[in-house]
């Protein structure tokens, strides 16, 4: 199993280099990724490359049985490139350029930046093609991090090319976005515009297709670099280090072209969450693995995992002892092959002065890589058990950029989030011990036995049918409140709700609306009686049954909760945001419709169990995202494999304790 740190030798001095190797050595470091951001290291001067250094570099870690991961290092362009070409500055959305100085400062279709990302991706394959220390490549860095969307005039050239391919005629897109609303017709190509700054809100279907152009654009500069390393070297294995729930990019587009996919892991971070209660934390950070997994379908690597306080302008927490252990056991739980940390060492300069590394600025070994040498230790120990397993979901929850872009431009109702409401019913399995996959729309769906799509608002033909034909085949489909009500290039659908799924759903929404934020009316389900936010349709039930009710305002007594019998499956409907009582109901009645295998624990809040399947054997990851101690129950006696030791069916686990259980 890869066990690592993110490395930056050029921050340090060439004397500390071997030492460094060492400590990682000492510490079951067997990879490290670097040269992420030594673009003017590697090129000091335009054409003049130094290799040198990270030759040297390397052949010190080899020497330590440590291998490398090289990044393109396109995510930070250098000085002399933006002095030669400043029109590689990406610009705003108000029309202005942003400058130089900190980082991903570059248009993604700027041709400038084209001929000299091949440059120097050509002379770091070149120069590492036969270098078998170099195992694999990273390209770029966080694509998608930061403001990564581009205004400038050559994208809004790019974008109107773009159009016509997809449009083929100017008609079909003024057809197609509608333009006739607020006379915005456009006569021919050259005058469409992008989505700068206007007066006020621009249309829907021209906002979906600008983010829709912006995650093309990357995933080609993508493909770019990709065709530059298989070109040189076809044997080569290539990632891309993804962001979890990030959404400025179709990561399903993105990691189409890779080997692998990576993510950046960090669990307590000061731009999020810094909470000493990490029960609190502890779904998202799964979701994100989940997602993660989803978006080829197979296990990833952890390229950044969180090994220290975060921190650029404020300084986030330290990990308590033995919380970055269970963090990491959570990535391998969730299918991760790999664990790098960031960062080997903190950095006494720059924007991440207080973005704690393993080790310290002045790089004495401290509990943090006590830790981590602990870990590594205890990884190889058990890695013939745990390398290579994988999850094996019977539930798929669908996630759609298309349809979170929608939601992003449309909220519907004030402070609404796609990814809220998905997080709803993804906790709900978190919290069972059941694991979820996270898919694509037209993914095959005939491997799982529930699959649900919230926020589906729109669909197209072909996603209806991918849908419909699960169902018919026996699946259990469940979709939420304005599903279907668009058209896939955003605008409205002219026929009745729900479209294209409105035979599936065996409904008609008679009315609809929003409920006002922070509100929430009733709702009822068989004899309970919970609350629900944000929107609310009124179901005119077809073919389907009512199986829940609004219990206020005028709306007593109406359909939110259906069932539909079709072809030999069923389809639910929720058309509002119930609450977390009310949804355990709901789901309560939907998992009824289907046997889901049985996890053999038990467990309390915020003890998670994870099981994962190695050459047909099941391993259960049990982790206590508790402040306190906590217990599982088995149903029979196992084997810990990290201690060696036989558990009995009443299972204490301390706070922030793991164990990693298969059966006798
Ligand atoms: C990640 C990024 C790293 C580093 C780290 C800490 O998002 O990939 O390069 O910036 O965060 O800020």
């Amino acid at each position: 199993m890869f066990y690592g740190a993110d490395y930056y030798p050029e921050h340090w001095p060439e004397e500390r280099w071997e030492i460094d190797a060492k400590l990682m050595r000492d510490a079951h470091i067997n990879i490290v990724r670097m040269a992420e951001f030594a673009w003017s290291k590697m090129e000091p001067k335009e054409g003049e490359y130094s290799f040198e250094w990270l030759d040297k570099a390397i052949d010190i870690l080899s020497k330590y049985g440590i291998k490398v991961v090289l990044g393109t290092p396109t995510a930070a362009p250098p000085k002399w490139l933006i002095d030669k070409y400043p029109d590689i500055l990406p610009v705003d959305v108000n029309g202005l350029t942003m400058g130089f100085g900190s980082r991903r400062h570059y248009c993604p279709n700027n041709h400038n930046y084209h001929e000299y990302t091949k440059k120097i991706v050509e002379a770091m394959t070149e120069h590492y093609k036969h270098n078998s220390n170099v195992i694999a490549w990273q390209t770029d860095n966080e694509f998608g991090c930061h403001e990564s969307v581009c205004y400038c005039d050559n994208c809004l050239k790019t974008f109107r090319i773009w159009l016509k391919e997809k449009y083929g005629t100017i008609k079909n897109l003024n057809d197609s976005w509608g333009t006739i609303f607020w006379s915005q017709t456009y006569n021919d190509w050259d005058s469409v515009i992008s989505p700068r700054r206007a007066v006020t809100s621009h249309n829907p279907s021209l906002l979906l297709d600008y983010k829709r152009f912006m995650s093309d654009s990357f995933v080609k500069y993508q493909k770019m670099q990709i065709e530059t390393i298989k070109r040189i070297i076809p044997s080569s294995q290539i990632t891309h280090n993804f962001m979890g729930q990030f959404n400025q990019i179709d990561y399903y587009n993105l990691a189409r072209d890779l080997d692998f996919v990576s993510w950046d892991n960090y669990p307590v971070i000061n731009f999020g969450d810094i909470t000493f209660n990490i029960k609190k934390l502890s779904a998202s950070v799964a979701l994100s693995h989940d997602i993660t997994r989803g978006l080829k379908k197979q296990n990833f690597w952890v390229m950044e995992h969180q090994s220290g306080p975060t921190g650029w302008e404020e300084v986030g927490r330290q990990l308590r002892p033995g919380e970055m252990r269970l963090w990491v056991y959570q990535s391998i739980a969730h299918g991760a092959d790999a664990i790098i940390y960031f960062r080997w060492r903190t950095s006494t300069s720059g924007t991440e002065e207080y973005w704690h590394g393993i080790l310290d600025h002045d790089a004495v070994p401290r509990r943090r890589y006590e830790e981590v040498r602990l870990i590594g230790e205890e990884l190889k120990r058990i890695e013939k058990y745990v390398e290579g397993s994988v999850v094996n979901s019977e539930v798929a929850l669908i996630r759609s950029f298309d349809n979170e872009w929608v939601f992003e431009i449309q909220p519907h109702a004030h402070g609404f989030r796609y990814m809220e409401q998905l997080k709803k019913y993804y906790n709900y399995f978190y919290k069972r011990n059941i694991q979820v996959d996270i898919i694509n729309l037209w993914d095959d769906l005939r491997k799982y036995k529930l699959v649900i799509a919230p926020g589906l608002i729109m669909v197209n033909d072909e996603i209806a049918k991918n849908i419909s034909d699960y169902i018919k085949q026996g699946g259990v489909f469940l979709t939420t409140f304005r599903a279907g009500a668009k058209r896939w290039d955003n605008r409205m659908n002219s026929t009745s709700l729900l479209g294209d799924l409105k035979d599936i759903v065996g409904i008609d929404i008679d009315e609809y609306g929003a409920i006002p934020t922070g509100e929430e009316i009733s709702i009822k389900v068989g004899t309970e009686i919970g609350k629900a936010s944000f929107w609310y349709d009124v179901v005119k039930f077809n073919t389907a049954k009512v199986l829940g009710t609004y219990e206020s305002e005028y709306l007593k007594g109406r359909g939110f909760f259906t069932v539909n019998n079709y072809g030999n499956g069923k389809a639910y409907y929720v058309g509002t945001l119930p609450n977390d009582k009310i949804l355990q109901i709901i789901m309560g009645k939907v998992l009824k419709d289907i046997s889901l295998k049985e996890i053999p624990i038990k467990r309390k809040e915020s003890v998670e169990v994870v099981r994962k399947i190695k050459e047909s054997k099941d391993i259960y990851f049990v982790l206590n995202f508790n402040n306190e101690e906590s217990s599982v129950i088995l149903n029979k006696s196992m084997i810990d494999i990290l201690s060696g030791q036989q558990v009995e069916k009443n299972l204490h686990i301390k706070p922030l304790e793991v164990r990693i259980l298969i059966e006798k």
